[in-house]
């Protein structure tokens, strides 16, 4: 049985879609989590649904200093960081040819430096108490690359590079890193896809149905959890079978 009984975790991104299924089932296992996202009253109307102690501390990971306040803040009020979920994420998709610098800078800046950023912080805090867990949201197209992604597949296979480097630098503390790779997962950030970009995912999928958010919580979960102590560096396609295709 997964317990997270007394752990404390910090979910970037986590007011709505995938982030939000994460802190939802953490809660449910027993962690207190820190519902983080870009506005304090969301975060607070969230971490209030949630109950079982959750709080809300708002942070945009592309802020040092508010990165640096919310593993601060959360240490402080609830008393260590055991988990950590890069989970905060964006998309601004169109072909290369036509992307401009400013979308392609602000992908990188939120998906992969804002990952940097997190990780760097908690890694200060997991390594001195010699324990933590570390779990980044890539993207199967990370792996395999996508039409009209470059900017999101790259900082989503920067993530994976990021991934291994932190396993290796963090292991001999007692701290894991891993990441889940999400295929089609129905959120908010998939609405927006064109119904034919829409199909011709589905059509991919072995298993022939859009993902869940929760599909997603259940892989973080265990990657998150003691059941998962001798799992590092490692990326876990949660994708129906898409990559495989
Ligand atoms: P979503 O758009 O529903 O939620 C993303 C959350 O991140 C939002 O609440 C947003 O406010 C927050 N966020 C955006 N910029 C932020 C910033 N600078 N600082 C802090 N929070 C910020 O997206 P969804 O679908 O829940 O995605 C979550 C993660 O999963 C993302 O990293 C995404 O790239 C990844 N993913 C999603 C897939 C899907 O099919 N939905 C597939 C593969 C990966």
């Amino acid at each position: 049985m997964i317990d997270l009984q007394s752990k404390i975790a910090v979910i970037t991104g986590s007011a709505r879609g995938i982030g939000r299924a994460i802190a939802e089932r953490m809660a449910a296992l027993g962690a207190k989590v820190v519902i983080s996202d870009l506005d304090q009253t969301e975060c607070d109307r969230v971490a209030t649904e949630i109950g079982r102690g959750a709080i809300g501390i708002a942070c945009n990971v592309i802020d040092e200093q508010q990165v640096a306040n919310l593993l601060d803040s959360t240490r402080e009020r609830l008393g260590s960081v055991d988990i950590v979920v890069n989970n905060a994420g964006i998309t601004r998709d169109t072909l290369i040819v036509r992307m401009d610098e400013k979308d392609w800078n602000l992908v990188l800046d939120i998906n992969l430096k804002g990952a940097f950023l997190v990780t760097k912080a908690a890694a200060r805090i997991m390594m001195k108490q010699r324990s933590g867990k570390i779990v980044n949201i890539s993207s199967v197209v990370g792996l395999t690359g996508n039409v009209g992604q470059a900017n999101y597949s790259a900082s989503k296979a920067g993530l994976i590079g990021l991934t291994m480097t932190a396993a290796k630098e963090l292991a001999s503390r007692g701290v894991t890193v891993n990441a889940v790779a999400p295929g089609f997962i129905a959120t908010e950030m998939t609405d927006a896809i064109p119904d034919a970009a829409k199909q011709a995912f589905m059509d991919k999928v072995a298993v022939k149905r859009a993902g869940t958010p929760d599909d997603i919580a259940a892989a973080v979960v265990f990657l998150a959890s003691e059941q998962a102590s001798y799992i590092t560096g490692q990326v876990l396609a949660v994708d129906g079978g898409l990559t495989i295709s």
